[in-house]
């Protein structure tokens, strides 16, 4: 049979389902509101020829060396922790995600958190929600203005990129980074030890690897000012939890302002979840109605892209 059977893992947005269905693929779709079991996907995947994922799919060693008929496996997701790329490029599986098209949403997300921190707009709504507030109160609910402050981004990639941008044009603030690739002009690249000293809103944009694990812990955190802002939009995995949840409860004058945990969902009646100047998102960098369905297109894409020469910065291919 023609190699055109797709496995999509979660019921993803119809713009490239429709893309797929009129090149004549056969799709088969998770449409239960979870994701598959190992097992599931495992035995699914053995009748697709490609495989649409999202970021709770683990693509690791066993998968791939139990599927090696695979063409092209692509995230609906631009980060692909979950996948070991080099694995399946060396077993000849081409490797799909979803850049460019989720910065602004993503860099969105991470200027949000910084404003419903610094404002303190948690506790402010619980007021409303307690029925507590009193009307205007001149010292109540006061925050701290985001305007000429400094910005450490940690990975000043295309996401790092946008939340600096915005974060000089509104509000002129100071932005200085770390990163592991790319230089820009107009920023100062500065150590990661300087940058946690300085800053007073740090925004992480990293991809999760060996290096970047835990990144911000132990130590780290006694380099940070005490009223420090925190923002993690790119991997739960990048911050200590646990030595997170001892610097906030230590210095109530800091907060952070999580997408992302480690696990996703937090486990009911985690620490985390009840501590006071925390915010927390259920990951949503990228949710927005047209971002998803951008993202659905370019998986698509990303599948008919399979075989031909086309360079797309969006698939990795196995070296000739
Ligand atoms: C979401 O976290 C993504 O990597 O796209």
């Amino acid at each position: 049979m023609e190699a055109k059977r797709v496995l999509i893992t979660r019921d993803i947005p119809e713009d490239g389902i429709k893309i797929l269905h009129d090149h004549g693929f056969l799709i088969e779709i998770n449409k239960e509101n979870r994701p598959l079991t190992a097992e599931e996907l495992n035995l699914k995947a053995k009748q697709a020829d490609f495989l649409i994922c999202t970021l709770a799919d683990k693509i690791d060693q066993t998968f791939i060396g139990q599927n090696l008929h695979l063409k092209l496996i692509t995230n609906f997701a631009v980060g692909v922790n979950n996948i070991d790329v080099d694995y399946a490029l060396k077993n000849n599986i081409w490797i799909g995600n979803t850049p460019d098209i989720l910065t602004d949403a993503t860099a969105e997300i991470a200027l949000g958190l910084m404003l419903v921190s610094m404002r303190r707009f948690k506790s402010a709504h619980q007021a409303i929600l307690d029925e507590t507030f009193q009307g205007f109160a001149p010292k109540g609910y006061l925050g701290r203005t985001p305007h000429h402050k400094t910005l450490g981004i940690i990975g000043m990639g295309r996401i790092g990129l946008k939340m600096a941008e915005m974060c000089r044009d509104a509000f002129k603030m100071k932005v200085i980074y770390t990163t592991q690739n790319t230089l820009y002009d107009g920023f100062d690249r500065v150590e990661l030890d300087e940058l946690l000293k300085q800053s007073d809103v740090i925004s992480l944009h990293c991809p999760l690897t060996d290096k970047t694990r835990n990144l911000l812990s132990g130590n780290k955190f006694n380099l940070l000012k005490s009223d420090v802002t925190i923002i993690n939009t790119a991997r739960g995995e990048v911050i200590n939890q646990d030595d997170l949840m001892v610097f906030l409860k230590n210095n109530p004058q800091s907060f952070a302002g999580l997408d992302v945990t480690s696990p996703e969902p937090l486990p009911k009646n985690h620490p985390l979840i009840k501590v006071e100047n925390v915010y927390i998102l259920p990951h949503i960098g990228s949710a927005t109605v047209e971002t998803r369905g951008e993202m659905s297109k370019l998986c698509a894409e990303n599948i008919l892209a399979y075989g031909t020469n086309k360079e797309m910065n969006s698939i990795m291919k196995p070296h000739p």
